[in-house]
Parts: structure tokens; C-alpha cells; sequence
């Protein structure tokens, strides 16, 4: 097969969630269909280690968690899936974020309980920067939840984006009977096992024991307001980014699961250009690029290796090929590959645009590292700095040890695992994050890899706002919006909470406040 057919055949996508809306449930469903695994059941099991992500680091033993995102692959209909799983744990890390500059597409998953969550909006704004396609399940039909036009007024109102009801369900809760499905004109009956029933909508007559009920009857007419609204579903909205297909059903049950899945397949994007020093690539492009969007530190305490994830971006990769590293200049052949098939890793031979390999690293790759093969030299543009959230002061225990302390930070800002920033008054270090699981891995990680002990001091959750360099007058912050330069020598301030930010533009309404993760900037 031609390097442009197997691209075609791509779609990477991720799911994004809040903890407990049910993306474990629905993966195991996705990874039944794909026949990766046999039992359901198999993905929940988190802790029996068939499918923990990776038991690589011990830190991530203890908490039953996974630190990292992995990457789960396989054939359905003649398309090769790549799924990239998001930790679901609260405390997620910025690997979370860059892994969504991997993907081509997004599921969003809601629970239909509790609308929007906050680590559902973190994820989704990432995904509005990047402008990809966005599908949405909402879960859990099978309990009493919201109302579905308030649900999807949420879903616009909140996020900014427009929603089109895939399908519509009749009732919820004890009175789940099934969704109407709007693609196909059919109603999609729900029995309580693992079957569904189709029947398109022009026979539903002959069917009085299913319509002829209280939640059928409104169903039905708020389909025909639906329909009466006349919106038509915009296909290129949804490649853009701005319309999102809404489709209801549970995963546990399963409903809808695999309707769900055919739709969403037969929409999402293959893998398309992406930006590379002002240029766009193409993915049918013959010679192999990719960036790297991860890097995993100690897999195997024993060896101290770390593996480099990269997304590939075009042409054919081939285990030994020689490649570019574009930030040094140097050439490197690639021997020793990894694929990732749920937890286990095997050897990969060759990999297509849409596709993520593991990599080998012995220390000389970084995070938003362009891979080029043969000499062509350019880089991608796909890491933004993802805003931290929380922040702490960080000072070595044993000053004796500075110098490691140093050394240890350096590498770990280099490789992404933290940001850090620097106090304009008196230079402390101050670690920046998005969640705290990252203060324990940098905690681990110095005194493991640099045996150097560090202490923190928190100073709480901030809002960052960038600063124009020529507009900083020292004298007008203070400890409610610290002054800190990051690693650019940018200047920004960590305002304590909404108010101290308020009352500082109020003060200094002339002042521009650069927020990052400001959705409406990237809004068209
Ligand atoms: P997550 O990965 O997004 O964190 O969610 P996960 O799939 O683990 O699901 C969280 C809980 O919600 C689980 O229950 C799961 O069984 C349940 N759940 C998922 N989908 C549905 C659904 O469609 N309907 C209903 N009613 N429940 C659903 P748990 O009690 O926390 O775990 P377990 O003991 O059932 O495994």
C-alpha cells in the first residue's frame, strides 16, 4: 500500500472527559470492536495490571494511576484506529494537553448527569485552540439526568460551540427506551440487553407497543422541533472546529455505542497538513516527519531510558531509517522502535502519518523535537506553553546539594515535566503545574535521578497573565500578583484569585493582561 493510502486509512483521535463521566467504559467498548480485547471489563481492571498503562514508574504503582497518556491501536473496517488515552485521574499533567496536539480529532464525553465538568472545559479549550473536530457522547441515558435541550444549550453557552443532536432519546433513567437516530431515520430501541432494535421511522406505526407511551409521544414532537429548526448539519463546521455532532446513549449498558463509533469514524479527519516553520505539510508528503509530543523518563528504573513519543506527520517511517533532529542539526538513525498496543510494546517496523511510535532517547531529544527524514530541515509548530495553574516555591533541603538541585531542574523544565519561573524581586524558583501529580513526579524524580531532596512552598492557585515587557513597573505588584519572568525572560504575574486580578486592572486599566488560555482569542 501506497504511503497516501495508508494515511487515508488513519484517524487518531483522544477522548477527553471528566473523571467518572465513562471514558474507561466506552474505550473497552471501542477496543471490543476492534478485537483487542475479548472481555469487557478488561480496561476497568486498572489495577489487575493487564492494561494499566505502564507500571514503569513506582510512583504510579502507588497510586493506581497512570502518570502518562498511552496509545492504543487497531483495525475496523478497513481503517486503522489510534486512540490516545488522556489520564482520567483528576490530578492530570501538561502530557495531558500535549497529547491533544497529537490527535486529529476529539470525543468529548459528558456525563448526562452533570452537563460539564471542569476538567471536560481545561481539555476542551485546548482542543479550540487547535481548531480540530470535536464529537460528543453524552453518557449515562440510563439514569435520570438533564434535560437534552438544556444539556446542548449548555454544551454551546459554556463552550462556545454549536451542537447538532445526532440522535434524541425517549425518556431516560427507568423510562430509557431508546434514541431516534436522525442519520439513518430510524428509531433505535433500547430492551435493556445488549441488543437494539432498528426500525426505521416510517414503520414506528405498525409498532403501537413502543410509541403509544407518555416519553415516546414528546420525544417524537421535540424531534420535529429539532427538524423544524431546520439547522442543517454543516459538515464543514464540524471539521473547523465549531460545530460539534451530539450523540446520546450509555456506555455501560452499551447503547448507542456503536452507532456512536461507525458515525463518528466515517467523520473524523484523517490526518491533514500541519504548520512547519511557516509552511504547511502535507501528510501524503513521501519523506517521513513527526514531532515529539512526550517523553517518557524511566520505563525501566534498571536502565535509566527514556522514551521519546512521536507523532508522525507525513510520509513512511521505517525501524533503522536515518532522520534530521531539526533544533541541532544532527542525523540520527533510529533503531529501536516501540508501538503501543495498550500496555504491552512490541518492536514497530514502520509507521504512517496519524500513527505515534515510541522512540529510543538517550538523553538527546525534547519535548516539540521535529523529526525530518534525510537532510530537510523544518519544525513543526505544535506545543504551545500551556498555562500552569498551581504554583509552588521550590528550595533544595540540603544546600550542599545546589548544584544537583540546579542541574535536576534544568533537565526536568527541558523535558517538559514542569515549568518553571523565576521571582523578579529576589530569583526563588517557583514551579508552576497543572496538576499536582506533577509536583510529586518532579518530587520523585530529583531524588531519585539526582538524589536531591527539595522542599515546596505553596503559594496556592494562581491565574498567570503574561505582561508586555515595556509596560512592567515593578513597584505595582506585590505578593497578590507576584511578578515572575518564565523561561524566555517573559514577564507575567500570578494574581492570587479573580478579585486581586480585578482590582489590578482596574487600577492599571492600560496594562494588557495576556491570558493564554483565553478561548475567544482563537474564535474566528
Ligand atoms: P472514567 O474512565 O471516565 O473515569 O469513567 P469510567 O468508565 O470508569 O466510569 C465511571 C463510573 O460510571 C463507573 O462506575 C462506570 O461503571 C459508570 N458508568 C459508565 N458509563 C455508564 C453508563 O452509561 N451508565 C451508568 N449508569 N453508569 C456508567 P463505578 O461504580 O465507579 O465503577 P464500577 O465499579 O462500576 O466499575
Amino acid at each position: 500500500m501506497s504511503v497516501q493510502e495508508e494515511m487515508k486509512k488513519r484517524r487518531t483521535f483522544a477522548i477527553i472527559s471528566h473523571p467518572d463521566a465513562g471514558k474507561t467504559t466506552l474505550t473497552e467498548k471501542f477496543l471490543l470492536y476492534g478485537n483487542l480485547i475479548r472481555n469487557a471489563g478488561t480496561v476497568k481492571g486498572k489495577k489487575s495490571g493487564k492494561f494499566a498503562t505502564s507500571d514503569w514508574m513506582d510512583i504510579e504503582k502507588k497510586r493506581g494511576i497512570s502518570v502518562t497518556s498511552s496509545v492504543m491501536n487497531f483495525e475496523y473496517e478497513g481503517l486503522h484506529i489510534n486512540i490516545l488515552d488522556t489520564p482520567g485521574h483528576e490530578d492530570f499533567s501538561e502530557d495531558t494537553y500535549r497529547t491533544l496536539t497529537a490527535v486529529d480529532s476529539v470525543i468529548m464525553i459528558l456525563d448526562g448527569t452533570k452537563g460539564i465538568e471542569a476538567q471536560t472545559l481545561k481539555l476542551f479549550k485546548v482542543c479550540k485552540m487547535r481548531g480540530i473536530p470535536i464529537f460528543t457522547f453524552i453518557n449515562k441515558l440510563d439514569r435520570e439526568g438533564k434535560d437534552p435541550f438544556d444539556l446542548l444549550k449548555e454544551i454551546e453557552e459554556e463552550l462556545g460551540i454549536q451542537t447538532y443532536a445526532m440522535n434524541w432519546p425517549v425518556g431516560m433513567g427507568k423510562r430509557f427506551q431508546g434514541v431516534f437516530d436522525r442519520e439513518n431515520d430510524q428509531f433505535i430501541h433500547f430492551s435493556g440487553n445488549e441488543e437494539e432494535t432498528r426500525i426505521p421511522n416510517a414503520d414506528l406505526e405498525n409498532h403501537t407497543e413502543l410509541v403509544e407511551n407518555e416519553e415516546f409521544q414528546t420525544a417524537y414532537e421535540e424531534l420535529e422541533l429539532l427538524d423544524e429548526a431546520g439547522e442543517e448539519f454543516d459538515m464543514e463546521a464540524v471539521q473547523e472546529g465549531e460545530l460539534t455532532p451530539v450523540y446520546f446513549g450509555s456506555a455501560l449498558a452499551p447503547f448507542g455505542v456503536q452507532t456512536f463509533f461507525e458515525s463518528f469514524i466515517s467523520m473524523a479527519p484523517q490526518p491533514f497538513p500541519r504548520k512547519a516553520s511557516g509552511e504547511l505539510i502535507s501528510p501524503d508528503k513521501e519523506e517521513f516527519s513527526g514531532f515529539i509530543f512526550k517523553i517518557q523518563a524511566n520505563m525501566n528504573p534498571a536502565h535509566r531510558d527514556r522514551v521519546a513519543f512521536v507523532r508522525v506527520c507525513s510520509g513512511k517511517f521505517e525501524r533503522g531509517m536515518k532522520v534530521t533532529l531539526d533544533r541541532t542539526g544532527k542525523s540520527i538513525k533510529i533503531a529501536q522502535t516501540q508501538q503501543f498496543i495498550a500496555s504491552s510494546r512490541e518492536t514497530l517496523e514502520e509507521a504512517y502519518a496519524g500513527d505515534i511510535i515510541g522512540i529510543y532517547d538517550p538523553n538527546v531529544y525534547r519535548i516539540g523535537d521535529t523529526l525530518v527524514e534525510g537532510s530537510e530541515s523544518f519544525h513543526y509548530e505544535e506545543l504551545p506553553q500551556f498555562p500552569p495553574e498551581l504554583f509552588k516555591k521550590v528550595t533544595v533541603k540540603n544546600v550542599m546539594k545546589s548544584k544537583q538541585f540546579k542541574k535536576g531542574i534544568e533537565q526536568l523544565v527541558q523535558e517538559g515535566a514542569i515549568q518553571l519561573f523565576r521571582g523578579v524581586r529576589n530569583e526563588e524558583y517557583i514551579i508552576g503545574a497543572v496538576g499536582q501529580l506533577q509536583y510529586d513526579v518532579f518530587e520523585y524524580r530529583m531524588q531519585n535521578e539526582y538524589n536531591v531532596e527539595v522542599m515546596f512552598e505553596s503559594i496556592g492557585e494562581r491565574l498567570p497573565r503574561w505582561l508586555k515587557e515595556e509596560q512592567v513597573d515593578k513597584s505595582l505588584f506585590d505578593e497578590r500578583s507576584l511578578l515572575v519572568k518564565d523561561r524566555e525572560e517573559n514577564y507575567l504575574a500570578l494574581f492570587k484569585n479573580e478579585f486581586s486580578l480585578r482590582w489590578f486592572q482596574d487600577k492599571n486599566a492600560d496594562i494588557e493582561l495576556i491570558d493564554l488560555f483565553d478561548v475567544n482569542q482563537y474564535s474566528q
